[in-house]
C-alpha cells in the first residue's frame, strides 16, 4: 500500500470515537518501534518529521526509512511534517512525497496566519496533500496561570470556525492546555474541555481537530531516568484519562513525542549505569527501541482506542 494521506483515517475516526496517534520520528530505532507497535495492534498511523528531526537525519534519508516501514508493514501509513514554519518546507515535503504538512503560522497574527496558511493549502491541495494548521498557541509551564491570560492564548472558537473557512485546512491543531515537553503542568494539569466544545460546535460536523503536546510523561520512565543519573524533577504530562475523552469526543489525532523520548532515553540511561562495559549501540539501542514499542502500543490500545482500525 502507497504512503495515504489521513482524510480517510479522520473520517473513520470520528465516526468510531477514536484518534490516530501521530508519533515523532528521528532515526531507524524510533520508527520500527512505532510501526512494530502499529502493526501488532492494526493500528492506523501517522509518522510525522519536524524541521528539526528532518534536519537531523537530512532531508531524504527518513522518508526512506518510512517507504522501507510501509513496504514491510502493509499498514496505511501517513507521513506527516510537523510544525512547518514557512512555505518553503511545506512545500519541499510536499513535493518531496510527504502526504500530510503542517503549517504552524500559530506564532502570527490572525490575518497573517491565514495568509501564510492559505498560501500552504492553495500549493499542496494542487498536488492532493492534506493541510494541517495551528490557532492558539500552546500553553507552556508559565503561561496561561490565570482565565485571562488563557482565554488570550487559548484557541478563539469563533476565530476557529473563520480560520478553517476561509483557509480550507483540513485539520486545525488547537490551544486548550496542552503544552509541548516533559513539564506542562505547574500543579494540577487542567484541559479546556469546554473550549473544546466550543469549537467543535462552531466547525463543520466531525470537523478534525489535533491536540499537540499530549504526551502523559509517565512517572515510572521519569522515575528511571533520575534513577540512573536523570535530573527531571517536576516532569508532568497530561493525564492519561483526558486524552481518552479528546479522543471520544472527537479529536481525530493527537501529537506524542516526548514520551518516546523518555521510554529510549531511561532505557540507555540504565543500561550504561548497570553494564558500564557495554559499547556496542546495538545492545542500547535495540533494548530502547522494544521500550517505545511497550509505550506506542500502550497509547494505541488503552489511550487513543484505535486498535483493530485497519
Ligand atoms: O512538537 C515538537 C516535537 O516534539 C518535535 O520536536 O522540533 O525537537 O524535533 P523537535
Ligand atoms: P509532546 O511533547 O507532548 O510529546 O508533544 C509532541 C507534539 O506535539 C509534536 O508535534
Ligand atoms: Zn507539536
Amino acid at each position: 500500500m502507497p504512503l495515504v494521506g489521513t482524510k480517510e483515517m479522520f473520517k473513520k475516526a470520528n465516526e468510531e470515537g477514536y484518534a490516530i496517534g501521530a508519533f515523532n520520528v528521528n532515526n531507524m530505532e524510533i520508527l520500527q518501534a512505532i510501526v512494530d507497535a502499529a502493526k501488532e495492534e492494526k493500528a492506523p498511523l501517522i509518522l510525522q518529521v519536524s524541521a528539526g528531526a528532518r534536519k537531523y537525519a537530512r532531508p531524504g534519508y527518513l522518508i526512506h526509512l518510512v517507504k522501507a516501514a510501509e513496504e514491510d508493514s502493509g499498514l496505511p501509513i501517513a507521513l506527516h511534517l510537523d510544525h512547518g514554519e514557512d512555505f518553503e518546507i511545506c512545500k519541499s515535503c510536499v513535493d518531496g512525497g510527504f502526504t500530510s504538512v503542517m503549517i504552524d503560522a500559530s506564532r502570527f497574527p490572525f490575518e497573517e496566519n491565514i495568509k501564510l496558511t492559505k498560501q500552504v493549502v492553495d500549493y499542496a491541495h494542487s498536488k492532493g496533500v492534506v493541510v494541517e494548521a495551528e490557532l492558539g498557541k500552546l500553553a507552556g509551564i508559565e503561561d496561561a496561570v490565570n482565565v485571562s491570560e488563557a482565554d488570550a492564548k487559548f484557541t478563539n472558537p469563533e476565530q476557529a470556525a473563520e480560520f478553517v473557512k476561509r483557509t480550507g485546512c483540513d485539520s486545525l491543531a488547537v490551544a486548550i492546555g496542552t503544552s509541548h515537553g516533559a513539564y506542562k503542568f505547574k500543579g494540577e494539569a487542567k484541559l479546556d474541555f469546554d473550549r473544546l466544545e466550543q469549537i467543535m460546535k462552531l466547525l463543520p460536523q466531525g470537523y478534525p481537530l489535533v491536540l499537540h503536546g499530549a504526551s502523559s510523561v509517565p512517572q515510572y520512565l521519569v522515575e528511571k531516568c533520575n534513577k540512573y543519573g536523570g535530573k527531571m524533577p517536576g516532569a508532568q504530562g497530561v493525564p492519561e484519562e483526558m486524552l481518552r475523552k479528546a479522543a471520544s469526543m472527537g479529536v481525530a489525532k493527537i501529537n506524542i513525542d516526548t514520551d518516546l523520548r523518555l521510554a529510549m532515553t531511561a532505557t540507555i540511561r540504565e543500561i550504561f549505569v548497570t553494564k558500564p562495559e557495554e559499547f556496542d549501540p546495538r545492545k542500547y539501542l535495540g533494548p530502547a527501541r522494544d521500550a517505545i514499542k511497550e509505550v506506542v502500543k500502550h497509547k494505541i490500545k488503552n489511550v487513543l482506542g484505535c486498535s483493530g482500525k485497519i
